[in-house]
C-alpha cells in the first residue's frame, strides 16, 4: 500500500503545483514546470540506464508527473502570458495549435505507457524514447536554448 500512498501524495501536490501557477504565463513558472518534467524524466532515465534499481512506484509517479505537467503547460501561453521571453521562440505565438498539439502528444503518450505501466528497466528505456523524442519535437520547434 505505500507506493499508493506516494502517488497519491504526489498527484495531490502536482495538482497544488499546477494551480499556484497555472495562470501566470511568466518565464519561471513555464521553467518551473519544465523542471518537473525534466525531473521525472530524470528519474525514469536512472533506471533505464540501471543507474537506479527498477522501481514501479517511481515509474508510475513520474509517469504521472509528465502527463499531468505536460497537459497542463499550454496554459503557461495564454493571451496575457509573457510573450517577449527569451527562450520560447516567437513563431510558437503563430503555430500556436502545432505546439498545443506537441504538449499534448507528449501527454498522452505518458498516459499510455502509464496505462501499460513498464514492468522492467528495457521497457522503461522504451518508454523514455518515445517521450524523449516528444521532448526533442517540442524543444526544436518553439524553445530557444541560451547557454
Ligand atoms: C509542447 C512543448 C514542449 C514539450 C513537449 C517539452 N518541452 Fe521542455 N520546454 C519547452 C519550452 C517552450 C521551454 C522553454 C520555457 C521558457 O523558457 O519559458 C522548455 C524548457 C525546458 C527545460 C529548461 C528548464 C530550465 O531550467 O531552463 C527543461 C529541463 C525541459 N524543457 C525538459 C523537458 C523534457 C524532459 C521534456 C519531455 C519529457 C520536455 N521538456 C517536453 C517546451 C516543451
Amino acid at each position: 500500500m505505500k507506493w499508493k500512498a506516494i502517488v497519491a501524495a504526489t498527484v495531490l501536490a502536482g495538482v497544488a503545483f499546477g494551480s499556484v501557477i497555472a495562470a501566470d504565463g511568466t518565464h519561471d513558472s513555464r521553467i518551473a514546470m519544465m523542471k518537473k518534467i525534466g525531473g521525472a524524466a530524470g528519474a525514469l532515465g536512472a533506471i533505464a540506464k540501471g543507474d537506479k534499481p527498477y522501481d514501479a512506484a517511481i515509474v508510475k509517479t513520474s509517469l504521472t508527473t509528465i502527463a499531468e505537467t505536460a497537459k497542463a503547460f499550454p496554459d503557461q501561453f495564454g493571451p496575457n502570458s509573457d510573450k517577449t521571453d527569451a527562450e520560447v521562440n516567437p513563431k510558437l505565438w503563430d503555430n500556436f495549435d502545432d505546439f498545443k498539439a506537441k504538449a499534448a502528444k507528449l501527454s498522452g503518450d505518458a498516459e499510455t505507457a502509464l496505462a501499460q505501466l513498464p514492468a522492467d528497466q528495457a521497457g522503461v528505456g522504451a518508454a523514455l524514447k518515445t517521450l524523449g523524442a516528444d521532448c526533442g519535437a517540442c524543444h526544436q520547434a518553439y524553445r530557444v536554448k541560451k547557454d
